[in-house]
């Protein structure tokens, strides 16, 4: 396992994060203590150090599982990323959404399902488009002075909103957000219209979450296996199996499982990227972490890229007309050498 810095921070984390969603049976899956006690020894044990949680999964039982895992080993050698925002109860209206006082509340609670003194990596969860920007960076560059959480990041937001976010933080001296966490798999690319290149420009490193989308990648599904998406997910419709043919047959190719290309492509991608995957069997993270030996050629990038292509949409797709092209740089479009 090598270590990456955490976006533009010192932060050292490992370059697969674990995703702990799973951690616990509520709702008729997921993995119970025992089973999440072995996978987060067997990613420890492989120098994993970067868990994700949320004060939300399971209800609190994945960060109850974390806290008690952790805490008789070394807390210190753990980055642990938790998020603030999704709903506690539904009684009281201020036990969801981005405002400070839900933030206060729901990091309060996290830390002592976490047993700890301080979260490392404090994540918006989903933005609720209701509080304003300020409001936020403000809240957590305050938990931040009171040393009870280390660094800001944001998840499933706007790439507006991030910018003006991240751009107020450098001005007013507060934390900056240093991840971006979104959805971001071969099926689902439409972060690659402005998040990406947000994130990038900021230098956040983007955290995918469901690199697999949720195991249909892995093609299990397509040899009759088991698992939590239903077939009429869209994970599972006629275009996503296509391009889940495409991933299983660059493996099969390769000698290595569809899982190892579908998660080494979110690696690949020209951006900071570490995806964040989800395991509820022992067996699904050690076969994951043997990700990290394969390095995927430009010739199967470029295979899994068109099979997998969306729609840009506007502006993107005009920007990349010819006659838009001609009149914005004078003909000179390929002699200019991007920015790296
Ligand atoms: N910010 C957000 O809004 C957000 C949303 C969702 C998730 N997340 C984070 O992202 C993490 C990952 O998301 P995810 O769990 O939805 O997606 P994922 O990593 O794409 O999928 C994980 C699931 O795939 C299956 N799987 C994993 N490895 C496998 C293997 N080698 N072979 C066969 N099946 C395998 C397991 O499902 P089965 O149990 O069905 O076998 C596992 O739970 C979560 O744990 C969470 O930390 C964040």
């Amino acid at each position: 396992m090598k270590y990456k810095l955490l976006g533009r921070s010192g932060l050292k984390v490992s370059e697969l994060c674990l995703g702990t969603m799973g951690f616990g049976t509520e709702a008729g899956w997921g993995a119970d203590k025992a089973a999440s006690f072995a996978i987060m020894e067997a990613f420890a044990n492989a120098g994993g150090n970067f868990l994700d949680t949320a004060n939300i999964y399971k209800l609190g039982t994945s960060e109850k599982i974390i806290g008690e895992f952790i805490q008789p080993r070394d807390r210190d050698f753990f980055v642990i990323a938790t998020k603030y925002s999704l709903k506690d109860n539904t009684t009281n209206p201020n036990a969801s959404g981005n405002n400070r006082k839900n933030m206060m509340r729901s990091v309060e609670a996290s830390l002592k399902r976490l047993q700890t003194d301080f979260i490392d990596v404090l994540y918006l969860h989903i933005w609720d488009d209701l509080t304003p920007i300020d409001e936020i960076l403000r809240g957590i560059d305050d938990l931040v002075r009171q040393g009870k959480v280390n660094y800001a990041a944001i998840s499933d937001t706007p790439a507006w909103i991030v910018s003006k976010g991240n751009t107020m933080a450098e001005l007013m001296g507060w934390s900056p957000f240093i991840a971006l966490q979104v959805e971001y798999s071969l099926l689902q690319r439409s972060p690659e219209r402005d998040l990406t290149p947000m994130a990038k420009h900021y230098g956040m490193t983007v955290t995918p979450w469901a690199p697999l989308a949720g195991g249909a990648l892995t093609g299990k599904y397509l040899k009759g296996g088991q698992g939590r998406v239903k077939p009429e997910s869209n994970r599972r419709d006629e275009n996503s199996v296509r391009i889940t043919r495409v991933v299983m047959d660059i493996a099969e190719k390769l000698g290595v499982e569809p899982s190892h290309v579908a998660l080494q492509w979110t690696r690949q991608q020209g951006f900071e990227s570490i995806p964040i995957v989800g395991a509820t069997r022992l067996e699904q993270l050690q076969e994951n972490l043997r990700t990290l030996d394969l390095t995927l050629s430009p010739e199967d990038l470029r295979i899994l890229d068109e099979a997998s292509a969306i729609d840009l949409g506007f502006p993107h797709k005009f920007f990349r007309e010819e006659g838009v092209r001609q009149n914005n740089y004078g003909g000179f479009y390929d002699k200019i050498v991007p920015r790296s």
